[in-house]
């Protein structure tokens, strides 16, 4: 191994997620408009780019690999892509390989990712009510997910249930979502809605509901400890002691958890975003096809970039109206 990535203010980068496709199936309303334009096909890494990349940063110090989207399995051949990668949880380099995925594909693929060595999932979920889902969606279809979340507990992936927080949306649920959750042993992770995308005339302050406020809510029913232990993210966690349930808090608006970052991330065109909040990118695309015989130049670039990496996002709670969002969508970046 070289030596490991460390960015100006002391952090070791361990954590790389990557963005294997800018598609989904889904167009859930604070990730994607309504009308997406995707990237030609020419645009996108190619899987065995992609190996090549993941295994420099792994030969870099990269310990946790994360595969996102858009949705990660619509990406033709992708299971091909987790085999080969499951070459470095072998050896010993990588400790985790993950993927973050709306489910809706998972009840065909569990059993592969499984047997790749994917041994926990994150599953976007804000509702267990058909038609909410389908609203906050636009068009996904909520039993075909809980199948496949069913089909992961059964081919024994661990799963973490995201919700996005949305007052007056998902607000009344709140208890039945723990609930659901407990009674399948599955945690269940909260995150603060971020102003990403377009949203045309709309304007998400309505929606915004802040994790304290949800922290509260839980408080009126359970005693809710917290917990020291982190999984290498951004959340932070409770317990509920009546239940002994685990609830993970992501508060990038609210408690910033800047300090700790230990993660960059690379779009499905080769781009290189040190921060989810910052636009400033490294194109490491250039230096991978320009050099194919060697990764010298590679390793030059992400060190490079690795020394842009800023203090932490500028999100700002106020950016949310329809006037001052970021462009970038949540899809191009993984999340
Ligand atoms: P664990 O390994 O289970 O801790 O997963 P994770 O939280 O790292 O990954 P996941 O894909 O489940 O991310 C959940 C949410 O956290 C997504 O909405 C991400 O956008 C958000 N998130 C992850 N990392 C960061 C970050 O560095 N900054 C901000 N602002 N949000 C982040
Ligand atoms: N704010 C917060 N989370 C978001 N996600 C997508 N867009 C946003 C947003 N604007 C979440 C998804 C998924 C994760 C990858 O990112 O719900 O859980
Ligand atoms: Fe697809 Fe996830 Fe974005 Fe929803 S949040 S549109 S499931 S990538």
């Amino acid at each position: 191994m070289t030596a490991p990535l460390i960015d100006p203010f002391a952090r070791a980068i361990t954590y790389l997620r990557v963005s294997v496709t800018d598609r989904c199936d889904f167009r859930c309303v604070y990730c994607m408009s309504e009308n997406m334009t995707f990237l030609p096909k020419k645009e996108l890494l190619t899987l065995e780019e992609l190996d090549r990349m993941c295994s420099t940063f792994i030969g870099m110090g990269v310990e946790k690999l994360r595969i996102t989207g858009g949705e990660p399995l619509v990406r033709k051949g992708i299971m091909t892509f987790f085999d080969t990668m499951s070459r470095h949880l072998d050896s010993g380099a990588l400790r985790e390989l993950t993927l973050t995925t709306n489910g809706s594909q998972l009840e065909r693929f569990a059993d592969d990712l499984y047997a790749a060595g994917v041994r926990r999932v994150n599953i976007s979920l804000d509702t267990l009510d058909q038609d909410k889902f389908a609203a906050i969606t636009r068009w996904g279809r909520l039993p075909q997910v809980l199948r496949g979340i069913d089909a992961a507990q059964r081919a024994g992936l661990r799963i973490k249930i995201n919700a996005v927080a949305l007052k007056g949306f998902n607000e009344p649920e709140l208890p039945s979502i723990t609930r659901w959750c407990a009674e399948r042993d599955m945690d269940l992770t909260w995150i603060e809605v971020m102003p990403m995308g377009d949203l045309g005339n709309e304007d998400r302050l309505d929606q915004y509901w802040s994790l304290d406020d949800v922290r509260a809510e839980y408080a009126r029913s359970y005693t809710v400890t917290d917990l020291a232990e982190r999984t290498g993210g951004p959340a932070r966690y409770v317990r509920l002691e009546e239940t002994g349930q685990k609830i993970g808090f992501i508060t990038p608006l609210t408690h910033n958890f800047c300090e700790s970052c230990n993660r960059v991330r690379l779009t499905c065109t080769g781009e290189l975003y040190m921060c989810l909040g910052q636009e400033d990118m490294a194109d490491l695309r250039a230096p991978l096809r320009s050099h194919p015989d060697s990764d010298d130049a590679l390793r030059t670039a992400i060190r490079d970039a690795i020394s842009r990496k800023p203090k932490g996002h500028d999100f700002d709670y106020s950016r949310q109206r329809a006037d001052g969002q970021m462009s970038r969508h949540m899809s191009h970046t993984g999340g």
